[in-house]
């Protein structure tokens, strides 16, 4: 039987992407959609300005949109899928778990908490155990797990993949897509014909996430890994697929064909939403694009490209689709981690 799930912040531009993986999936049946008082009472096709690539489902589109507290989310509904901004997310998440309910967020308040796991499946998914330490410490019958942010998920999964070379510092300069910062993030008199080298908060997200993932969890505690990261992030006119350029130097010599083979046979893992080929690795400089290639793995994969030497050790480039994999697809898939894993 389908576990019951809904999703906190329905309406938005990750909300209408978790609505389009959630509605076709076997293992979750969508019964909640929550939005802002200013949506609740209304019909989900009412409240939502729907813009993503496939119509509203019907029976979505009849839903009724109900405000975000617990006692308006049917009790048999085990799962939340929460996009909410983050200040709200730090309200309102808190008391669902308090309440039972697990759950899978993308918004960035309690990311870094201890007792918080921070999780992408194919790197980190024994971190997921943190939840034992978090019920015992918090008394929740629920639990919080959080994705990483969509540049954040766009570079680990290459680092993972080059660990075993002794990672020793990291450079990353971002090429961010307009659709991260939400549908009213960016006006289009801001962005056309133009690029904006500040995305508030966001190189600390990148430096400070990247290290809890990479890090080790004893049973009890996780410890951050010791790789320095400084990151520069940039908003460009692009609408989905967030571009990385990546420089890493690590302890051991690390050639560009050992890059290639370590990524290219890093391991994917066998939940649903996850891609056969983790990450793809492209031999033509000139790629990854993000117009070509955020959708490849159905949008769940990471692609690299142009791997050579550089002054700064090795230097390449990656890609991800910010709201399949850098976010809905996120939470989507460490749904399915709960899942396997009896947290559900
Ligand atoms: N976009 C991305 O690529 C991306 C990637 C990773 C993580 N995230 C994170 O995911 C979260 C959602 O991002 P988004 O891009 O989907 O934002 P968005 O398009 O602005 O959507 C925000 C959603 O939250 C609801 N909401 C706003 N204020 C609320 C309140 N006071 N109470 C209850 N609900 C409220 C909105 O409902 P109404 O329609 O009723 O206002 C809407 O459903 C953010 O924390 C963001 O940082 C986004």
């Amino acid at each position: 039987m389908a576990v019951r799930v809904g999703v906190l912040g329905a309406t938005g531009a990750v909300g209408q992407r978790l609505i389009q993986l959630l509605e076709p999936h076997p293992e979750f049946e969508i019964a909640a959609l929550t939005a802002s008082e200013s949506s609740a009472g209304k019909t989900y096709e009412q409240a939502a300005k729907w813009r993503v690539n496939s119509p509203i489902p019907d029976d979505i589109a009849e839903m009724t949109v109900t405000a975000t507290e617990p006692d308006a989310v049917p009790d048999d509904v085990d799962l939340l899928f929460s996009s909410l901004p983050s200040s709200v997310g730090a309200e309102v998440e808190p008391p669902f778990c308090e309440d039972g309910y697990v759950v899978s967020s993308n918004s960035s308040n309690s990311r870094m908490a201890d007792d918080v796991p921070l999780i992408i499946p194919e790197v980190n998914a024994d971190h997921l155990d943190l939840l034992e330490v978090q019920r015992d410490e918090r008394g929740w019958d629920g639990a919080l797990v959080k994705n990483p942010n969509c540049s954040t998920i766009t570079f680990v999964p290459t680092l993972a993949a080059l660990a075993e070379f002794g990672l020793e510092t990291v450079h990353v300069a971002t090429l961010q897509a307009v659709s991260g910062a939400g549908y009213d993030g960016v006006t289009s008199m801001e962005i056309i014909d133009n690029a904006i080298p500040y995305i508030g908060s966001e190189e600390d997200k990148l430096e400070t996430e990247s290290r809890k993932l990479l890090g080790e969890f004893d049973g009890a505690s996780l410890s951050q890994d010791g790789v320095e990261v400084a990151a520069s992030c940039n908003r460009i006119p692009t609408i989905d697929g967030h571009l990385e350029n990546v420089w890493v130097e690590t302890e051991e010599e690390l050639t560009v064909e050992d890059a290639k083979t370590a990524m290219t046979e890093y391991p994917s893992i066998g939940l649903r939403s996850s891609p056969d080929q983790f990450i793809h690795v492209f031999d033509d400089p000139d790629r990854p694009q993000p117009r070509m290639d955020r959708t490849i793995g159905d949008g769940m994969a990471i692609a690299a490209g142009g791997l050579r030497d550089s002054t700064f050790g090795l230097q390449y480039n990656c890609l991800a689709h910010n709201t399949i994999r850098g976010a809905a697809g996120a939470s989507v898939l460490n749904g399915e981690l709960l899942l396997e894993n009896g947290y559900l």
